[in-house]
């Protein structure tokens, strides 16, 4: 695991009025060290598993024996899930595949991956145009078990499979991902005799990327699970291992929560500088903002905690969204997240050398065009007096993705703490599924 946390720009004296004061972090020890406690605590006792699950051997094998079954005799996987259950996949496969992984002729790169998350039924219906059932496997993953855009589609591609391939086809190509116990998704696994892999109840959706939710449609499309794994491993170790003062986590949590309680910066902007982590960034922003946007604390007083995570993506936003964080309103943060090395090296030719307005851009590579520009983008936020910071990954890979991925739910789980809110759970969307429930007449609703 190789990633750096340039943290110290925020204190840059460029910022003038906007540099981050040391004297805050200072006096919030006592309050450090009682959140690291209290998640180290909550993960010793088992309350929450998000980084118990990087050693459960036992679902790790299960989950290799079941994606090398289901990728020996299919070629394509749908994924049928939302929220937690597919944005922590999804990060996964664009951020270690192949951008265009699904059109690579050889099988060996692993199975194609599709998903199925919204209930857009355009969406719905072009994937059966570019795959074949008979080629198909299909993982349902729902951690209730319950959810209206995951069973609805999984309810429409049950009754396809059985009319068109029977009853074995059907049971045959679908999996489910669900609590080891509860929920209707585990019963109709029991009615239906379904392949199954658990979630563990103490893991919550968006922290679930580790459990089977990530790994099993990780592994079936040919990423390195266990290096993934020993990466997180890595970083949980790293952190347990730290104190106060040099746990990353906690200083990520420490400085976004003096952002926004002392500065008022209720936006986080988060802008990887590779196409590849933009859907990790999409995941992070599940976990910071349904995590920490919360109306009330723990004791039951009005808070209305959290900060609006944004995604960006580098250069590409540079043309986009730069100009408001420069000259905008001073109610953000930007957290940059770079790449040193890159798969590939792409030169531009010496040429054109009448045209000096671009020849000067021959001998250069896309590499360095790009870095450059990522470091032109943190000067110029500096010497403009907004605050930014930088995450550098020595290159995208299993380890330092899973190591990266495990710092943003430590840091969050330590956020809830500092806030002295429950970051796991979401109670303001329970009243729309209410609604939802009432007008499609679901049982004890209306
Ligand atoms: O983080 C969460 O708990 C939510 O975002 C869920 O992942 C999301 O609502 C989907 O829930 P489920 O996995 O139960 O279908």
């Amino acid at each position: 695991m190789e990633i750096r946390f340039n943290f110290d720009m925020l204190f840059d004296e460029r910022l003038k009025e906007h540099r981050f004061d040391e004297n805050r972090l200072k006096d919030m020890r006592e309050s450090l060290r009682r959140a690291k406690e209290e998640v180290l605590s909550e993960l010793k006792s088992q309350k929450r598993g998000f980084s118990e699950i990087l050693y459960n051997d036992q679902i790790l094998d299960a989950t290799l024996k079941l994606s090398k079954e289901i990728s020996g005799r299919y070629k394509n996987l749908v994924l049928i899930g939302i929220g937690g259950s597919s944005l922590g996949p999804r990060a996964l496969f664009r951020a270690l595949r192949h951008p265009f992984h699904n059109f690579l002729p050889n099988r060996e790169e692993g199975m194609n991956l599709f998903f199925l998350e919204n209930v857009d039924p355009d969406t719905f219906r072009a994937t059966f145009d570019v795959i074949d059932e008979k080629d198909t496997a299909f993982v349902v993953i729902t951690k209730s078990g319950s959810t209206v855009e995951t069973m609805s589609q999984f309810l429409i591609i049950r009754d396809r499979l059985i009319k068109k391939l029977g009853e074995n086809g059907y049971r045959e190509r679908m999996i489910a991902i669900t609590d080891p116990q509860k929920g209707t998704l585990r019963e109709i696994v029991r009615h239906d005799r379904l392949c199954s892999l658990p979630i563990p109840e103490n893991i919550g959706g968006r922290f679930s990327v580790f459990s089977p939710v990530g790994t099993f449609p990780a592994a079936c499309c040919g990423i390195d699970v266990s290096k993934l794994l020993s990466g997180a491993r890595e970083m949980n170790e790293k952190i347990l291992n730290s104190d106060i003062d040099n746990d990353p986590a906690l200083k990520f949590a420490s400085l976004m929560y003096i952002a926004r309680t002392h500065y008022n910066r209720n936006i986080l902007i988060v802008m990887p500088y590779k196409d590849s982590l933009l859907d990790t960034a999409e995941w992070f922003q599940q976990l910071w903002a349904e995590s920490l946007g919360k109306e009330r604390d723990r004791d039951g007083n009005i808070v209305n905690t959290g900060s609006t995570p944004v995604r960006a993506l580098g250069v590409i936003d540079q043309h986009s969204q730069l100009q408001l964080y420069i000259e905008g309103p001073q109610d953000k943060v930007v957290m940059i997240i770079g790449v040193k090395e890159f798969n590939n090296t792409v030169e531009v030719p010496l040429a054109l050398e009448n045209f000096p307005d671009v020849s000067y851009i021959g001998n250069h590579s896309l590499n360095e065009i790009l870095k450059i520009e990522e470091d032109a983008t943190l000067q110029s936020l500096i010497n403009a007096r907004r605050p930014a910071f930088s995450i550098e990954l020595e290159r995208v890979d299993e380890a330092n993705l899973g190591a990266l991925m495990l710092f943003f739910e430590f840091a969050t789980a330590y956020s809830g703490s500092l806030y002295n809110i429950n970051a796991f759970d979401q109670p303001g969307v329970e009243h729309g599924k209410k609604i939802l429930y009432r007008a499609l007449k679901k049982p004890g609703y209306f």
